[in-house]
């Protein structure tokens, strides 16, 4: 089972690596780190559990966020009080994005950075990811709102960028007017 403490810190350079793409078949470590995503991000979003675990709550994670520099993330998506949807998809790239642009109004989150950040981090509305799930078979996913967001996020972990990065902190709320809040 992953810790909390098994998640690296912003501080940590290994963040701002470009992940390297991965190969099939894919080694039986990243399918059980996988695994071990899921479960940690299910848990942490259930209460009792992270709790219990002392879980930070998170929907989204990527593999270089555990040291691992290879393209693949997870993302456990609550659709309803304990339902979840999980995703995972390898070697992902952004195929179409919708025109308009939206941020998350209370701030953006990442189990990377642990403090509040405010400021907004303009997203896609709509996105389609395309990519390969984990036996090497193309897969073509479509999200939005939220979900959307959660995919721009863990796909720019893999290029070595934070949510942080697009935050003037002279004027966090730049541009508020062109995006709408979610
Ligand atoms: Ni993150």
């Amino acid at each position: 089972m992953l810790k909390t403490s098994d998640i690296l810190d912003e501080k940590n350079k290994l963040l701002r690596k470009v992940s390297e793409d991965v190969t099939f078949p894919m080694t039986q470590e990243d399918l059980d780190t996988i695994d071990l995503m899921l479960e940690y991000l299910t848990n942490s979003q259930i209460e009792a559990l992270a709790e219990k675990y002392d879980l930070r709550p998170g929907m989204g994670m990527a593999a270089i966020q555990l040291g691992i520099p290879k393209r693949y993330l997870t993302i456990v998506h609550e659709v309803e009080e304990g339902k979840f949807d999980n995703y995972v998809i390898v070697n992902p790239k952004i195929v179409s994005t919708s025109q308009e642009k939206i941020y998350v109004e209370d701030g953006e989150g990442c189990l990377s950075v642990n403090r509040d950040v405010c400021g907004i981090v303009p997203r896609f509305a709509r996105i389609t990811v395309e990519g390969y799930d984990t036996s090497g078979h193309k897969i073509s996913i479509r999200a939005r709102e939220e979900l959307a967001i959660a995919f721009q996020h863990e796909i720019d972990h893999l290029n070595g960028i934070l949510f942080i990065d697009y935050i003037d902190k002279n004027n966090p709320y730049k541009d508020q007017e062109k995006y709408r809040a979610i």
